[in-house]
């Protein structure tokens, strides 16, 4: 078990250069299975969530090659179509993947990805959307078997506005015989990467990025060179680390329209932001204001700033209000900040803040990537000494997080146990 040492109380100042999306690589890279030729990507991150997708990529037969930065996938020889079980459960969101397998073989098998620590994490909606498409599913013993002689185009129509399903509707989609209407669609600009992508490589998609997305399908796909947006969930995550240490930060290689609802909040309890092309600068105030949050789909929220923002939120002046609308169980984080002195009461979707003053240095651990952000961000001022357990949960969606806070003036250490 690997945990970081942080030793609380240095005001964060600098420069921070954020990188590329992880929610948007994972989907990309299932992409580069459609067309049976070579992708080249850049701005992929080194974590663990992209090593394990690319791991599954050569399981299934592609050619992978990564060198300093870009990522050659050779999908040609691709003989497999199952993904294989152990992995399915240690990322549910390799689900993306058979999207892709679906739509260039026609055929997929892969298990239920399992509930994770922040909920069930259903795939109705993913299920729902195949079968419409025309794929036949079998399910027995935990696995999905999905089978078919063609995709015919149809309308699909998403109760909830899924992330994965839209993007497993839109990989399944791109070799269909006429055109899939997707209403109620994800909004989330990680859906509009994988469609430029798409598009890049000949697809042809319109509407990623509004609630109606037309994908009118092609023959085939040709080589394409993409490079993945940047991560608006770390550059969130960096904005907070900065406000919560009264620091000033300048953040680069961002998309600031990506995350407006976070730099609104983060100005309501008392931040100024400046925001210049493709930078953004926090200053923060001495103190922070109380402020409340209620997660939505995009462009509303995001559900995945939520834990970051409440751990900042545990030192602001006066209370605060969180109301988690997107996972059943995305307050574990909440017992281990607690554990630090912060006072946060939860019941049900919502979590009631009281900001502390100050609070005190213990051990905590991660319950899940987001919620391990929050110990680090609470870390960072806490009195005296942090220890963060179980880092590996931080370490799957933020890369070289521990480098990156030192080179802004924080005191972290990775050590073993
Ligand atoms: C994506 O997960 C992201 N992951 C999540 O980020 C993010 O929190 C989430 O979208 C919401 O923005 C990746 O992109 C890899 P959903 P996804 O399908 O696609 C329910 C992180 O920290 N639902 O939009 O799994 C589901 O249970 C991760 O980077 C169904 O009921 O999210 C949840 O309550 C965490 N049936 C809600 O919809 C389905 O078939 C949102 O899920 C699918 C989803």
């Amino acid at each position: 078990m690997l945990s970081y040492i942080i030793e609380g109380g240095r005001r964060l100042e600098g420069e921070v250069t954020i990188s590329g999306s992880k929610n948007a690589s994972l989907p990309i890279i299932a992409a580069s299975i459609l067309s049976g030729k070579t992708t080249k990507l850049y701005h992929v991150p080194d974590i663990h969530d992209t090593r394990i997708t690319l791991e599954i990529l050569k399981h299934l037969g592609c050619k992978v090659k990564k060198n300093n930065g870009k990522i050659e996938i050779d999908s040609k020889h691709m003989d497999r179509h199952e993904i294989p079980e152990h992995l399915m459960r240690e990322m549910r969101s390799t689900v993306v993947l058979a999207g892709a397998i679906i739509g260039r073989f026609k055929e997929a098998v892969f298990s239920y990805p399992g509930g994770c620590d922040i909920g069930a994490r259903p795939i109705d909606l993913h299920l729902a959307a195949f079968k419409k498409l025309g794929i036949n599913i079998e399910e027995e013993a935990g696995y999905i078997r999905c089978k078919c002689d063609k995709i015919v185009g149809t309308k699909i129509d998403f109760d909830f506005p899924s992330v994965g399903a839209t993007e497993n509707a839109i990989l399944a989609s791109v070799f269909a015989e006429g055109e899939t209407i997707i209403t109620n669609a994800a909004m989330e600009p990680e859906i509009v990467d994988l469609a430029n992508m798409l598009n890049a490589m000949g697809a042809k998609i319109e509407g990623a990025g509004t609630k109606l997305v037309k994908v009118t399908g092609v023959e085939a796909l040709k080589e394409v060179s993409y490079k993945v947006m940047p991560d608006r969930i770390e550059a969130g995550t960096f904005l907070c680390m900065g406000a919560i240490t009264g620091g000033t930060i300048l953040l680069k290689d961002v998309v600031p329209e990506h995350i407006t609802p976070i730099l609104s909040k983060l100005e309501e309890c008392g931040n100024m932001i400046q925001v210049k092309g493709n930078t953004i600068l926090l200053t923060a105030p001495k103190k922070l204001k109380g402020v409340d949050i209620k997660t939505m789909p995009y462009p509303g929220f995001p559900t995945d700033m939520q834990s970051v923002f409440g751990a900042m939120l545990t030192v602001a002046k006066g209370p605060s209000v969180i109301i988690e609308n997107i996972f059943e169980n995305r307050y574990k984080y909440v017992g281990e900040l607690k554990r630090m002195g912060a006072k946060i009461t939860v019941e049900g979707k919502t979590a009631v803040i009281k900001g502390v003053r100050k609070l005190s240095g213990a051990t905590v651990k991660s319950t899940d990537l987001r919620g391990g952000a929050a110990l680090v961000t609470a870390g960072l001022i806490a009195r005296g000494k942090t220890k963060v357990e179980h880092i590996e949960y931080i370490l799957r969606g933020y890369e070289n997080l521990d480098q990156k806070l030192r080179n802004l003036g924080a005191s972290i250490e990775v050590v073993e146990g």
